[in-house]
């Protein structure tokens, strides 16, 4: 008799995206708590890509699976996994091992997600959108009325906060390049293009200031942000440093700045801090406003699983606006 396999993206060398290869693996029954979940749509984000490449102070190591939130099927539970059934929606935040067929999980890191979704659709409200949604409204506390800045607002992230700052009545503006624009526009905020004198521009848009500067870019606009903001006004920084050295001079930027008596504040964020009841509970919300059709993600494009390597080379490429989905098809 052959053994069952199923397929998962790998990567065994630093770089890519060629370097990211297709293997096959033992589709085994799960042990214990485990719950084997089949990959219905995965977000394909920048952390994919800078663990991949190497860009992150601590890496996963190689050889790892990819693929760090996903949309699933409960398609098999281990003798211990209480609570769900065969054929549940589940939603998990992995970090790394998404971008596979079937993902083998313990059964308290899944969240249930209503069936009527898209999972498609879904698939960016569990990094990109849970990261806006908390930097909104758990870190910064925005309120109808205020103003935010929003670094790489054509983005995964970035489209997020337009949506979900829209919808939390915020006058907004985005940093984008000049061909996207339009797309900015058209989430509510008003585009500045960042090359050239980037201060000069977002003065020229904002000269009172604004209230907050969501920045997910390294450090290169911890300075520039702090200088946009009006007195009182918070810098949220959820960018990840590209290095150890990156991550020691970010701490220190960010001790500095809080103690520092300038009348601004600056408050670092990481998915990875969160507890998971309190994700569980902002996806909830999330998975509502989908529902209700008070939010539409922006996909710039569904891959399937086996273009794992042009859905990578896309991302790269810098043209996305939104965020790229890999479709299963297990
Ligand atoms: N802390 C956390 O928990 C957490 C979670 C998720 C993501 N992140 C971080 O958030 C960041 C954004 O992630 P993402 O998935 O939204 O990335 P993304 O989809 O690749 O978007 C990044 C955007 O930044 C813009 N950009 C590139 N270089 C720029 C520059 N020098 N100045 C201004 N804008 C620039 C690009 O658009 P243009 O064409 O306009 O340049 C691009 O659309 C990443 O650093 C990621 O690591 C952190």
């Amino acid at each position: 008799m052959t053994t069952p396999t199923y397929r998962s993206a790998l990567v065994s060398r630093r770089g890519g995206p060629e370097t990211i290869e297709l293997a096959l693996r033992e589709l085994r029954p799960p042990t214990g708590r485990e719950v084997r979940v089949r990959m219905l749509a995965a977000s394909l984000t920048a952390d994919d890509v800078a663990n991949r490449v190497g860009n992150r102070p601590i890496l996963s190591p190689l050889p790892f699976v990819p693929g760090y939130a996903i949309i699933g099927e409960v398609d098999a539970l281990g003798p211990d996994a209480a609570g769900l059934r065969v054929g549940d929606r589940v939603a998990a935040l992995l970090q790394i091992g998404g971008h596979a067929d079937f993902i083998y999980i313990d059964a308290a890191e899944l969240c249930p997600v209503p069936t009527g979704l898209d999972p498609v659709k879904a698939a960016p409200l569990i990094l990109n959108y849970l990261v806006a949604y908390q930097a909104l409204h758990r870190v910064a506390g925005v309120r109808e009325g205020q103003s935010a800045l929003v670094v790489g607002a054509s983005g995964g992230v970035g489209t997020a906060l337009l949506e979900l700052g829209r919808l939390a009545g915020l006058r907004m503006y985005g940093l984008a390049s000049p061909r996207k624009h339009a797309d900015v526009a058209a989430l509510g905020a008003t585009p500045i293009d960042y090359h050239g004198d980037v201060l000069q521009a977002i003065r020229a848009a904002a000269p009172e200031g604004v209230d907050y500067v969501f920045n997910g870019m390294a450090d290169e606009y911890f300075g520039t942000g702090i200088k946009a903001l009006r007195r009182g006004g918070v810098l949220v920084h959820y960018g990840g440093p590209e290095s150890m050295w990156g991550l020691v001079a970010l701490v220190a930027k960010l001790l500095f700045f809080t103690i520092w008596p300038n009348g601004k504040h600056v408050r670092g964020y990481g998915t990875h801090r969160v507890p998971h009841a309190q994700r569980a509970a902002d996806w909830t919300a999330l998975f509502s406003l989908l529902a209700d059709g008070a939010i539409d993600p922006k996909i710039a494009a569904v891959y399937p699983l086996s273009e794992i390597v042009a859905a990578n080379e896309h991302l790269e490429r810098g043209d996305v606006v939104g965020t790229i989905v890999i479709r299963g098809e297990g």
